[in-house]
């Protein structure tokens, strides 16, 4: 009976798994602060695409690793860099059996860790941002993405994107706008997994955790722009601003459960503090009934082969 009436059901297509793929290893890399989640290399990629694709998970999210950074962030531009090599990798594994997207931001790629590219005085530089960015968008298309995350929260992106893609003659390829992305202490193991170089912080870009209507509207200028899914980011300690953006919008909107929600829930699970299955299950539910369509998880994999029965 309980099941007959529940209002919100998870399914695999529902979920998209984040993968990170790194330069020059041989063997996967486990990532300290993100128990269970490995940096990939070249050879090990399929084989996790093949098994999200056997249960059914919705698409994979690629980061790239690289072995050598710079002030402009190269690697993310250049067709041999870790991002794209492995996009071709990982398309010839999925064939059709899910989506490949990839993300679209520098802060990976750049010497000093930040999104962008810098001014004389060391400010990210919004607008010459938006010229590496096209560039980016361009070489992740012609690698056979399929759908990039704009993950850099400078402003004016996903126009800057679309434009570049609709005259490289990119139509097919989709945008999904990381529209609220909050300054977050909860990326605190993803900046680990990509060894980020960031000193400081990106609170002059990424939004003030206290403002719901701003969040709001950087969805709805997002839409405006082109974007084809907009994306709420943290998803848990944010749920009231994904409940006003699905309200809101009218096009896809999606969440990300990000690193240190999934950390903190596998370091209480480990001292047996907390029900890991249950909890991971509750915490991607809450998320889905908030007004997600789709849900960005380390779990996706393994969750997705426990959602046979539906739950
Ligand atoms: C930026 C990016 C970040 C995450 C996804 N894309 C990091 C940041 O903005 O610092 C965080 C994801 C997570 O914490 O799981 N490329």
């Amino acid at each position: 009976m309980r099941r007959l009436v529940s209002e919100t059901r998870l399914h695999p297509a529902d979920l998209v798994l984040p993968v990170f793929v790194r330069e020059g290893v041989t063997e996967p890399v486990p990532i300290g602060s993100m128990p269970g989640v490995v940096q990939h290399s070249l050879d090990s990629l399929p084989a996790a695409i093949a098994e999200a694709a056997a249960v059914g998970v919705g698409g994979v999210m690629l980061f790239g690793v690289p072995e050598s950074r710079d002030a402009l962030g190269s690697g993310a531009t250049d067709p041999d860099g870790i991002l794209n090599v492995a996009t071709r990798v990982a398309r010839e594994a999925a064939g059709d059996a899910l989506v490949v997207q990839t993300d679209l931001c520098l802060d990976e790629f750049t010497d000093h860790g930040h999104c962008g590219v810098l001014d004389d005085e060391g400010r990210v530089d919004n607008d010459a941002t938006l010229e590496r960015y096209t560039a980016m968008a361009l070489e992740q298309a012609r690698a056979g993405s399929q759908l990039l995350g704009l993950s850099g929260m400078m402003d004016g992106q996903t126009a800057a994107v679309r434009q570049a893609l609709d005259d490289g003659g990119y139509q097919d390829v989709a945008l999904l706008a990381y529209a609220a992305k909050y300054a977050s202490a909860f990326y605190g193991p993803f900046r680990d997994a990509v060894e980020s170089q960031l000193e400081g912080d990106r609170r002059t870009y990424q939004l003030d955790p206290g403002n719901r209507r701003e969040g709001v509207r950087e969805a709805m200028l997002d839409i405006d722009e082109g974007a084809d899914i907009v994306m709420v980011k943290p998803a848990g300690s944010y749920l009231d601003v994904l409940a006003d953006v699905a309200a809101a919008s009218d096009v896809p909107v999606w969440a990300y459960q990000v690193s240190g929600e999934y950390a903190m829930i596998e370091a209480a699970a480990a001292h047996g503090w907390i029900d890991r299955g249950r909890a991971i299950v509750e915490s991607v539910r809450g998320i889905r009934r908030a007004g997600a369509d789709v849900v960005l998880t380390y779990w996706a994999t393994e969750l997705a082969g426990w959602l046979k029965g539906g739950l």
